[in-house]
């Protein structure tokens, strides 16, 4: 089992589509174990987005995120991360696939409603820095029987 971190950026919450994008990685199956409502400072988003400094979108990008609280969640599950971002799309909205979250909701190529943690060593930092240890839960799903094939030991 794979842990991921998803934020539901400033946009999502002022389009009122937060529970929207909640119950499709429920639906899905995924096990939310962490989840709730801060925002993000420049110099947070500065840090975040370290790889972008210097491009052109850089400074938008660092405005856009720190504008207005956010949703942050960890969520659980097999290949949790890359099935969380084919679930959000590819990055820009008039790109991204319909019936993924960014194809469906998002048209812009900055505006694009959600993040997902890109590589388990960034998954992990981005949980860290987001949540205490007391913040996040470990609970037993009673369906995860039926939502992965586990009758052989192994999660199928
Ligand atoms: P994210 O990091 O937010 O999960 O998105 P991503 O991996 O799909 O995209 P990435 O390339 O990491 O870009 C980070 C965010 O910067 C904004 N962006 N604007 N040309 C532009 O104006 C531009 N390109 C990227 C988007 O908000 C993107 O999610
Ligand atoms: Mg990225």
């Amino acid at each position: 089992m794979e842990r991921t971190l998803i934020i539901l950026k400033p946009d999502a919450v002022q389009r009122h589509l937060v529970g929207k994008i909640i119950s499709r990685f429920e639906e899905k199956g995924f096990q939310v174990t962490g989840l709730k409502m801060t925002r993000i400072t420049e110099a947070m988003a500065r840090k975040h987005y370290a790889v972008h400094e210097g491009k052109d979108f850089f400074k938008p990008l660092i405005r856009y995120i720190s504008s207005g609280p956010l949703i942050v969640m960890v969520l659980k599950g097999k290949d949790a991360i890359e099935v969380a971002r084919k679930m959000m799309g590819s990055t820009f909205g008039s790109k991204a696939e319909s019936g993924t979250i960014r194809g469906d909701y998002a048209v812009s190529t900055r505006f694009n409603l959600v993040h997902g943690s890109d590589s388990p060593e960034t998954a992990e930092k981005e949980i860290s820095i987001f949540f205490k240890k007391e913040e996040l839960f470990d609970y037993n799903l009673n369906d995860l029987q039926w939502i992965y094939d586990m009758s052989m030991g192994d999660i199928v």
